[in-house]
């Protein structure tokens, strides 16, 4: 029976079982202490020892170090985490590389205890409960007797989502440095059953498409070797049943808090098994752990559903928007901003701000952000990163002035910085060469015309937090966008011993993440925003340390539809930042109308990005209206229940919707993107809401009850039948 405790032990069969009402995942110290996966899915009252793993002799699978058993082999044995060179033949969770030269690693079960909570991840963002009441964590403890490493498996169970996290300690017991050549985050096989996997590849300005492919024998592997979570893979899979859709069906949701270099590789082997080993990717990666020293991988956060992707997205969002996210504006409406960059990109001055102020500040906008271009002598991409100090040529006045102006509208004021990069002609590089990535003797690749700067040195990062906070502690502002323009390449540390080098593609994350938390944590009103040239890493590590992130460069609201679809797939809505930008679109030259730029950025963090002072006064109308339907539904967009109801990968119909909390509140979007002459009439059933309630639409008047809305469904507009048009129905319970 469910008891109050999250965790059970049985001893008699060495069984663990983690349970919260929602969920169970089991385990087993099988024969010679290997820990082998049982259960992960819907709960199990009473759990008595099904699925044990059957004895098979199997030809070419060896026996157990040391023992002549022919029915028990690791090669086949669903397993929980498994270590190198013994006879199971799956992609390895580690490889440490002893002094004698071999990768041999046979970890096997030691001891295990419980905890109250879950523990800190020193240096590292991760998901943390506000009372110990709230998880328990299951630690156990394996060991490779002739090395001498242990390894320390954490477990965490949510009392109250259908959720575990999972990451690893490595401790060199030993005498002797051992090098860490992979540490997986987690492992988990699963017994044979038709899998689907979801990832969310792609592109600059095409971030986190949904793609879906089934498991078939062999290896799957999504990763970033970009030293960033990437546009190109984002470290977020989902697993699934073949039939498993928005609404039904089975869905583990597997996600790494980490922006750096990912892998998940997911192998079905001889007997249609599939292994999952999910953590930092071992390219390049080799840590020396000297004796008595460890090493924590980031963590892996891991639902569990069968009630299809929408609820997966919905446990997800939850859990990081109340236990990943931190900070005073985690729960709080976000400002509607307008963004400089695409009215001005690099071309602006005092007046030119100041033309926006006045025509931004009468249309309700909440706050201006001084994009790229502010601070050195920058005035095109190829100066002046790294030289964190105003631009006086541009800003004769200074940044004080700006902040004046923009404070006297009423409004908020928001600064870009790009504090990991550092180009060429700039004084820092002049005077710290040193400061920067690169192999000595080899020439740099350049990107965007910048280089990185060498973040897993202590002084580099000093530098930059003594520059950026000499700037926050004298000039007024409310908000930081933190942006970064490439990827890293001749990953080498002048500060490191040869065979640390293969530290620095982590120690750079460590460093970056602790510049975050120091200016996070002495900054605590300043909101921050994250931003990769677009949405080059949105991913749960940035998220610990700023509630929002920029998705994507592209603001054409059609290419916009199944980026941020896909992004809601994981990440919350209140994470998502959109924009209104000008017809025809910056990247994309596509025509749409304001008011389907408005619908799609309306289903995110609102803001603008073009120049509002050349708007014509109708259009300026249109846009006020626009903010004020925002601000009174604001909270319901980003803190509501959200569904997928129709996706752009599959349908020229999109549609997705919002419900509040008590269900009295939601709001449904329809969009069209080819239109057809003579179209057929297109139906959107609702959801989410409350059978029993009558719901008024607001434009029409008309009364719907809640189970006519979901079970009957309506019609869309007419005006639907339109190229890239939107509706937007907002219906309130009486
Ligand atoms: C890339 C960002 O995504 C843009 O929004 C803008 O801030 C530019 N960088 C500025 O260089």
């Amino acid at each position: 029976m469910f008891n109050n405790r999250l965790i059970d032990f049985d001893d008699g069969q060495k069984i663990f079982h983690l349970h919260n009402g929602d969920i169970s995942y089991i385990i087993s110290v099988e024969q010679g202490g290997l820990l082998s996966h049982l259960y992960f899915g819907r709960y199990v009252s009473d759990y008595h020892g099904g699925r044990k793993y059957p004895r098979m002799d199997r030809g070419h699978s060896g026996n157990l170090p040391g023992s002549k058993d022919r029915t028990f082999s690791k090669d086949t044995l669903l397993q929980e985490y498994t270590g190198n060179n013994t006879g199971d033949y799956r992609n390895p969770a580690c490889i440490f590389e002893n002094t004698d030269g071999s990768r041999t690693v046979d970890m096997r079960y030691v001891d295990f205890e419980i905890v109250d909570g879950n523990p800190d991840l020193i240096g590292l963002p991760h998901s943390y409960v506000v009372n110990d009441d709230e998880a328990e964590t299951l630690v156990i403890y394996m060991a490779d007797a002739t090395t001498l490493m242990t390894t320390k498996l954490f477990y965490t169970i949510y009392r109250n989502f259908p959720i575990v996290t999972r990451h690893v300690e490595v401790q060199n017991d030993s005498d002797n440095n051992i090098m860490i050549d992979k540490i997986a985050s987690m492992q988990m096989d699963l017994p044979k059953q038709e899998l689907d996997v979801i990832s969310l590849p792609d592109s600059y300005a095409r971030e986190r498409q949904v793609q879906r492919q089934r498991i078939r024998r062999g290896t799957l592997q999504f990763e970033s070797r970009r030293d960033s979570s990437s546009h190109q893979m984002n470290p977020f899979i989902a697993l699934t049943e073949p039939k498993t859709d928005e609404f039904s069906g089975a869905a583990i949701g597997l996600m790494l808090v980490y922006s750096g270099n990912h892998q998940f590789n997911i192998e079905r082997d001889q007997s249609n098994q599939t292994r999952i080993t999910i953590g930092i990717s071992d390219y390049g990666f080799e840590w020396q752990l000297a004796s008595g020293e460890s090493f924590i991988t980031p963590e892996v956060i891991m639902s569990y559903t069968d009630n299809g992707l929408n609820k997966m997205s919905n446990t997800l969002h939850k859990l990081l928007r109340n236990r990943v996210a931190r900070g005073k504006y985690m729960h709080q409406q976000r400002p509607i901003l307008i963004n400089n960059w695409e009215a001005t990109y690099f071309d602006f001055n005092a007046d030119k701000i100041q033309n926006i102020l006045d025509s931004a500040a009468p249309l309700g906008i909440e706050m201006f952000v001084l994009d790229d271009g502010w601070f050195g002598h920058r005035n095109d991409d190829k100066s002046s990163l790294g030289d964190w100090f105003v631009n006086k040529n541009k800003l004769p006045k200074g940044l004080k002035d700006i902040s004046n102006r923009v404070h006297q509208k009423g409004m908020s004021f928001g600064l870009w910085f790009e504090p990991e990069c550092i180009s060429e002609d700039s004084n820092l590089f002049k005077m710290h060469p040193e400061y920067v990535l690169g192999v000595p003797g080899r020439p740099r690749t350049v990107s965007r015309d910048q280089y990185v700067l060498d973040f897993s040195r202590q002084d580099v990062i000093d530098n930059i937090y003594q520059q950026m906070s000499k700037i926050l502690d004298n000039v007024p502002i409310d908000y930081i966008k933190w942006d970064f323009n490439r990827n890293l390449t001749e990953v080498f540390s002048e500060a490191l011993s040869v065979e640390k080098q293969g530290e620095v593609s982590h120690k750079y994350v460590l460093g970056v993440y602790q510049l975050m938390n120091r200016l996070t944590q002495d900054y605590p009103n300043i909101l921050f925003e994250g931003c990769s040239g677009g949405g080059g890493r949105f991913d749960a590590g940035i998220l610990y340390y700023m509630p929002q992130s920029w998705p994507s460069d592209n603001n054409d609201p059609i290419e916009r539809l199944k980026i941020q679809y896909g992004t809601s797939l994981a990440y919350p809505i209140s994470s998502i930042t959109s924009h209104v930008g000008a017809s025809p679109d910056e990247l994309l030259g596509r025509f749409t109308s304001l008011y389907t730029r408005g619908a799609v950025a309306s289903s995110g963090t609102l803001g603008y990005e073009l120049d509002v002072s050349k708007l014509s006064d109708q259009e300026k109308d249109e846009i006020e209206e626009q903010i004020n339907f925002y601000k009174a539904h604001r909270q319901l967009v980003q803190y509501g229940h959200f569904y997928r109801l129709e996706s752009p990968f599959e349908s020229e119909h999109v549609s997705w919707m919002f419900v509040s909390q008590d269900a009295k509140q939601a709001l449904l979007f329809n969009f069209t993107v080819l239109a057809e002459v003579q179209s057929d009439f297109h139906l959107t059933k609702l959801c989410g809401l409350n059978p029993e309630f009558q719901y008024r639409e607001e434009k029409t008047g008309e009364i719907f009850g809640g189970d006519e809305l979901m079970n009957i469904g309506l019609y869309d507009e007419p005006i639907q039948n339109r190229d890239f048009s939107a509706t937007i129905r907002f219906f309130q319970a009486k």
